[in-house]
Parts: structure tokens; C-alpha cells; sequence
């Protein structure tokens, strides 16, 4: 297999796609198939740019055994072509992502919820204004579609 680069995309890149960028690295490391990709993540918002991820995501991943190290960055114009799938999190990240790239490369960005066997194509809740079951539940869903993320990635049936 060809080596694959992977975007996660979230509005402000502290919170929801440093953790699936989080969790993606420790499943290709588990499964030993870390030299087949690469993976970063951004956020379409300019808030929070060099800052680390939020603490309530830190502490959340590392309850649930994850370690998270990102600076946060803003989604650019050139993450199009030099990514091959631009994961982004809920319908409005998906508009706010390709309003950034060419059009030729638009058939790259998929929801994220497109890979979650329970709830297919939803959105990935925003955290960021909630509690602390919040993060939990963006967790979970994350975990799970991560994991059928890397499962299409490795039988080579994206669902694009
Ligand atoms: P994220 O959550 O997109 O999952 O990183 C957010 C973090 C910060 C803001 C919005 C969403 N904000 O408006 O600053």
C-alpha cells in the first residue's frame, strides 16, 4: 500500500481533531502499521493557532489512555493537495474546509461520521461549550470511527 496522509479538521483544532489525530496514530502504532501513513490535524478557525489542545481534551484522553501532542494550525489552501483524505467533523467544518481548497480536490474531505457504524454521517458534537460527559461522548464516537477509518484505509474501500 501506498503511503497515505490523513487530515483531521475541526473548527478550532483544540478539542475534536487533535484527539482523532490522537487516536489514529495510537491504533496504527498498536496494529504496527504506523509506515503507512501520516496524519496531522487543523482547524478551519484561526483562534487558537500554536496553542496546545484544550485541557478538558488532554485530561479526557489521557483517562482513556491516550496521549495527545499537537500544536494547534489553521487549515490551508495547500493541505488539498498534499493530503489524500481531509476528515472534518460536522457539516459546517465541511463547508468552511472546501470554501479553502480547489475544487479539484474537493472529493477529498469526508465527513467524519461517514466511518461511525452507529450514527452514520452525523456530526461529531462540539464539545467545547458543554461538560465534561461532553468530551466523554466525542471520545467514543471518535474511538469508533477512527477505528472503521483505519479498517477501510488498510482493505482499501474508503467509502468516498
Ligand atoms: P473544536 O472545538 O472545533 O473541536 O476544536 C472548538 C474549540 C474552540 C472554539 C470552537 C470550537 N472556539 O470558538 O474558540
Amino acid at each position: 500500500m501506498e503511503k497515505k496522509r490523513i487530515l483531521f479538521v475541526c473548527l478550532g483544532n483544540i478539542c475534536r481533531s487533535p484527539l482523532a489525530e490522537g487516536l489514529f496514530k495510537k491504533k496504527i502504532h498498536e496494529q504496527d502499521v504506523a509506515h503507512l501513513f501520516e496524519v496531522d490535524s487543523c482547524g478551519t478557525g484561526n483562534y487558537h493557532i500554536g496553542e496546545q489542545p484544550d485541557p478538558r481534551t488532554i485530561k479526557n484522553a489521557r483517562q482513556n489512555g491516550v496521549v495527545l501532542e499537537h500544536v494547534c494550525r489553521q487549515l490551508r489552501a495547500s493541505d488539498f493537495e498534499y493530503f489524500d483524505h481531509l476528515l472534518v467533523m460536522d457539516q459546517s467544518n465541511y463547508t468552511n474546509t472546501l470554501r479553502v481548497g480547489e475544487e479539484r480536490y474537493h472529493y477529498k474531505v469526508e465527513l467524519m461520521r461517514k466511518y461511525d457504524p452507529r450514527g452514520r454521517h452525523e456530526n461529531v458534537p462540539d464539545p467545547w461549550f458543554g461538560g465534561e460527559e461532553g468530551f466523554q461522548e466525542v471520545f467514543e464516537i471518535l474511538d469508533r470511527s477512527t477505528a472503521h477509518l483505519l479498517q477501510s484505509l488498510l482493505k482499501g474501500e474508503e467509502l468516498r
